[in-house]
């Protein structure tokens, strides 16, 4: 039934016009609603971009304190939600427990599953999404201490608020330093959004058939975990101690990377777009420079990271597949120096690229696209006979 293009991997199909976010692979360019990352990453704030990405402009001042007060009001977590939270076991990956306790938001709040939603409550769906995660984040960190939850204090404001609530105290006064503020804002607003990547594609093709805004979430953040995906950044530091504990021999790491009988990769390296250089990963490699100094920490991972990279640059297997360290590379030693586990790592990734899911769902329900339904090509048998179990 009529001519079906084959691009597996979806290398050069587009499957949607947007506006959100603008990527040039072979110059480095990332632009988010036209800004330059570069400068986000340096003037602004996570939740300001998130209003940014999300509403298509930077907020004004008095729409940046509706739109915090807004998120304010819905950071609680309906308290049943931890019956089901409880029965995790402790040690299980956080990625999991996180996609199932978003998807199970849409038990507690139903309202999101009509299928068409005004604007406001459309609207609302959005503010309850990014409002709860956080909160539901710092719940999988304490889970795994095996602390008791802290409770959202709403004077703070979004990025404060989730770092009180993963790193405060029931039993004392805890103050959170303004360097680990500053960088988790960065940190966030470098993975906010990365326009049509595997996570966001999912969230798309999800809503595009009506599911409401936790289903499609949670279908993102499992499509973040793998490896390949936002699972680099907790697989790069589990690579990195592994050089550490083999002597810090990086030549022979990248041989390993280099051999095609050796499944090794080198994480963090190579992106689908980006030939040239990943400019998020060159932002992050200056912060995490910036912020161990400032928080006096020496983490010798860091040095074979840069080791790694110096050498990779040189080697003609990966000029000539033009593979450079990309955002996962260096995040990781920073999410470290801040204080959270590895398995962490790619919650904290999801909790960034949150503002970016919604924009992205919110543009294709506001496009009313058609479900998302790709085709294929068929190569299996035409004609067969079916034969009785008996005679097989
Ligand atoms: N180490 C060694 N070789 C590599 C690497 C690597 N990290 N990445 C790509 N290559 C080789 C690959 O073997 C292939 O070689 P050949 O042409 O000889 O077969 C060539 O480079 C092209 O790679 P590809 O896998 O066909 O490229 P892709 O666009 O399908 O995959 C990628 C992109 C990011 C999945 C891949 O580069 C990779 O696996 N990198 C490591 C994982 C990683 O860091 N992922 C995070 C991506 S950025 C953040 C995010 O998306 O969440």
């Amino acid at each position: 039934t009529g001519y079906v293009t084959l691009d597996i991997g979806y290398k050069n199909t587009g499957a949607t016009k947007s506006a959100i976010t603008f990527l040039d692979g072979e110059q480095g360019i990332l632009k988010y609603r036209g800004y330059p990352i570069e400068e986000l990453a340096e003037k602004s704030s996570f939740i300001e971009v998130a209003y940014l990405l999300i509403y298509g402009e930077l907020p004004t001042a008095d729409q940046l304190k509706a739109f915090q007060y807004e998120l304010s009001r819905h950071t609680l977590v309906h308290e049943d939600m931890k019956k089901f939270f409880d029965g995790f076991p402790s040690k299980s990956h956080p990625m999991g427990q996180l996609s199932s306790l978003v998807s199970a938001l849409s038990a507690f709040y139903p309202e999101s599953l009509k299928p068409s939603q005004t604007t406001e409550e459309l609207n609302q769906s959005i503010i309850k999404m990014l409002a709860k995660m956080a909160t539901v984040v710092s719940w999988i960190y304490k889970k795994s201490l095996g602390h008791p939850v802290i409770y959202p204090q709403n004077k703070y404001d979004y990025v404060t608020n989730f770092l009180y609530m993963t790193f405060g105290q029931r039993t004392e006064e805890v103050t959170i330093d303004p360097v680990v503020i500053d960088a988790m804002n960065k940190l966030l607003i470098l993975h906010a959004d990365h326009e049509q990547n595997c996570s966001a594609s999912t969230v798309r093709i999800v809503g595009s058939s009506d599911s409401n805004i936790y289903a499609s979430v949670s279908a993102g953040i499992s499509a973040l975990w793998g490896p390949l995906h936002g699972g680099a950044n907790q697989a790069v530091i589990e690579m990195l101690e592994k050089i550490k504990e083999d002597g810090g021999d990086t030549d022979k790491w990248i041989a390993k990377a280099k051999d095609k009988n050796d499944p090794f990769r080198l994480m963090g390296f190579g992106h689908r777009v980006y030939k040239n250089f990943d400019p998020r990963a060159r932002i992050i490699k200056k912060a995490c420079d910036d912020i161990l100094e400032k928080l006096g920490i020496n983490d010798e991972v860091l040095e074979i990271a840069k080791k790694l990279e110096e050498v990779a640059l040189k080697d003609p297997y990966f000029v000539e597949r033009k593979l450079y360290p990309n955002v996962d590379f260096y995040s990781g030693i920073i999410y470290r120096a801040l204080g959270f586990p590895t398995d962490m790592f790619t919650v904290l990734f999801a909790l960034g690229r949150l503002p970016g899911w919604i924009a992205q769902w919110k543009e294709m329900k506001e496009n009313k696209e058609p479900i998302g339904r790709p085709r294929q090509i068929y190569v299996g048998a035409t004609s067969k006979e079916y034969v009785d179990i008996a005679k097989r």
